[in-house]
């Protein structure tokens, strides 16, 4: 760079700058030559600079500028001017000037670059993540990373005002149950042992309350071996935090003021706590999933009674083996087409539905659909009545268990909202759903499995229920789910040796195995453990709503692929022979 140094960054300038002398530095995103004077709008991560080179103010330097190429990096001293007359430009915070250069630094050369950066292209995903540095340089992607720089600070902010402490745990661990599998590490130092890289630091932090720490947090990377989605990553970031001596009702009203004063800070927007609340069975019951999407209707009803006594056969059986009859009302989408309707049709089958039936609303609550006729004049006024049907609705009906049902008109809820255009980015649902059943049966496994994790407290009221009756008993856990995501979710913990004991019994963990995995949890639990409970929040998941992404990955400066592989590293890769047999892995793994 010579002498040179930078004076301003390329989002800096403005009127009250015209006349200086000024010396900018980036990356050349493109060049316009017009009538012989070349303009190149000089990019950095704050903004954009129009600079100009005209030959009549330094042929030798406008000659040079002419070399120039997008992303080659170069360094410019000029003098700011205003733009002529029309000429401003409103979207740029720079646009009401340029700056007229004479002297030019070429500070480095680029190739073309794999994909353009100053437009939205059909750029596959994979080319920008092989190429993420330069993906990063387009504005989109520098604003999403400063937006979750901005969102960390506003978070530490609350959190350190609110005498939270930060404290680090460690990533070498032993395997914290969240439900996923383990990433593990092999030691070298203890043949044939393993570290697992941590689910959530869930027993550290718990451990932490009972070491005196009172409130904690840490925003913090946690791994989780599991099938991808737009809204999961293998490693992923978490703000976790834990609280002594609070109740449910205080930690939620804590969190609330976190997630307030995050959208304020990055958004400007009151999203004015307290947020809705949910129980679990209800949002189970009228929105068919445990993270309701509520900017939008749609409901479920509940029809079964009704259908116990009609002449279709595939209601009637259902509601005989105890399954139920549930429907949705798509206001004023009677226009649909059969297309739709087969889509639509197929759309819930990956769900586990058998069938989509359908009625279109006619006038006089006359129903037009192949299964109007199985139906007496009663049970149509009645099932019109219950679903609130007029002229120009669309009815969806399903039958089944409700482990079916419940997910296939759950998912037909979003997925009508979706081809309606009701998602409104801008629009930001809170709901607190709260009351969950502490486990639920695995059917694979035969047995019962924590819906949270084994450590979350039963509500005091069912804790003689443990034994004789697990399935009826509820938790002290709370989930926060946001326009149908759910970003954070935790509990009261157990903070009693015994209820611990009783519940892993509940959940078939014998005391040997109990033993085995968390004897330290427990021995700590007989040594004075505070009442503790607290939550953590998907930091990834946070952004993509805030930042109105449609995945996670966009949010993250190097995330990894739906096969969890990074295109940029090639990780995950081979590796020497002599690593392997050091770590005592055996290395004649073949691909079968
Ligand atoms: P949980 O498993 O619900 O709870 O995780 C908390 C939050 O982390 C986010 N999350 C993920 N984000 C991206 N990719 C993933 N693979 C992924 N998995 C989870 C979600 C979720 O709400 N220890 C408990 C918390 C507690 O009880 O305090 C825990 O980890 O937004
Ligand atoms: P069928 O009598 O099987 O031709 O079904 C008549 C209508 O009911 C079709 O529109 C099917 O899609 C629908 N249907 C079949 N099974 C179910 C079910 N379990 N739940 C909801 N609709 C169904």
């Amino acid at each position: 760079m010579g002498t040179m140094r930078r004076t301003h960054s390329c989002n800096d300038l403005t009127s009250a700058n015209i006349g200086e002398e000024v010396i900018l530095m980036g990356w050349v995103l493109r060049r316009r030559d017009h009538g012989g004077v070349i303009f190149i709008d000089l990019r950095d991560r704050y903004g954009l600079t129009q600079v100009i080179f005209n030959p009549e103010i330094n042929a030798e330097i406008h000659a040079k500028a002419h070399q120039l190429r997008s992303e080659w990096v170069i360094a410019v001293r000029g003098k700011v001017a205003a733009r002529l007359d029309g000429m401003a430009n409103k979207k740029l915070a720079t646009g009401e000037i340029e700056v007229f250069i004479d002297e030019l630094r070429i500070l480095n050369i680029a190739e073309t670059p794999p994909f353009p950066l100053d437009e939205e292209g059909d750029v596959s995903e994979n080319l920008r993540l092989q190429y993420r540095y330069m993906d990063l340089r387009r504005p989109e992607m520098a604003s999403n990373l400063i937006m979750r720089h901005k969102a960390v600070q506003s978070i530490r902010t609350y959190l350190n005002d609110n005498e939270f402490l930060e404290v680090e745990t460690p990533m070498l661990t032993r395997s914290t149950p969240e439900g996923a599998r383990d990433y593990l590490v092999p030691s070298r130092v203890n043949a044939g042992k393993f570290y697992a890289l941590p689910q959530s630091p869930q027993l550290f932090k718990q451990l932490l309350m009972m070491a005196g720490m009172d409130r904690y947090y840490q925003i913090v990377k946690c791994f989780r071996d599991e099938d991808l989605r737009a809204d999961r990553q293998p490693e992923f970031t978490q703000i976790d935090m834990e609280l002594s001596f609070m109740s449910e009702e205080q930690i939620i009203e804590i969190t609330e003021g976190m997630i307030a004063k995050l959208f304020k800070d990055t958004l400007n927007i009151d999203v004015s706590p307290p947020f809705a609340r949910i129980k679990y069975d209800e949002a189970m019951d009228r929105f068919g999933t445990d993270r309701p999407d509520i900017r939008f209707g749609f409901e479920l009803v509940d029809l079964s009674e009704i259908a116990s006594t009609c002449s279709f056969k595939v209601f009637r059986s259902t509601v005989d083996g105890g399954g139920t009859v549930r429907a949705i009302n798509a206001k004023g989408c009677a226009g649909f087409s059969r297309k739709d309707l087969d889509v639509l049709t197929d759309y819930v089958a990956q769900f586990g539905a058998k069938g989509l039936a359908w009625v279109k609303m006619k006038a006089d609550g006359e129903w037009q659909s192949p299964i109007a006729k199985f139906f007496s004049d009663e049970e149509r006024a009645s099932m019109t009545k219950a679903l609130d049907a007029e002229e120009g609705d669309l009815l969806f009906f399903g039958a089944d268990k409700s482990s079916v049902v419940f997910p296939v008109l759950g998912e037909l809820r979003v997925e009508l909202a979706r081809r309606l255009d009701l998602l409104d980015k801008k629009k930001f649902n809170f709901v607190w759903v709260t009351d969950f059943p502490l486990v639920e049966y695995d059917e694979n496994r035969k047995r019962f499995q924590a819906l949270h994790h084994p450590f979350t407290a039963p509500k005091e009221a069912d804790v003689d229920k443990l034994e004789t009756d697990p399935a009826a008993v509820y938790s002290q856990a709370y989930d926060l789910v946001l326009n149908g995501t759910e970003i954070g979710g935790g509990s009261i913990r157990i903070h009693q040796r015994d209820i611990q004991a009783r519940v892993l019994a509940a959940l078939d963990i014998d005391e040997s195995e109990a033993n085995d995995k968390f004897g330290f949890l427990l021995r700590a639990l007989e040594l004075g453990a505070p009442p503790h409970g607290g939550l953590a929040f998907g930091l990834d998941r946070l952004l993509m709503i805030i930042t109105g992404s449609d995945s996670i990955r966009e949010v993250i400066a190097f995330p990894k692929t739906q096969k969890a592989t990074c295109p940029l590293t090639e990780a995950p890769a081979s590796v020497a022979r002599k690593q392997l047999t050091e770590l005592y892995l055996r290395p004649d793994w073949k691909e079968s």
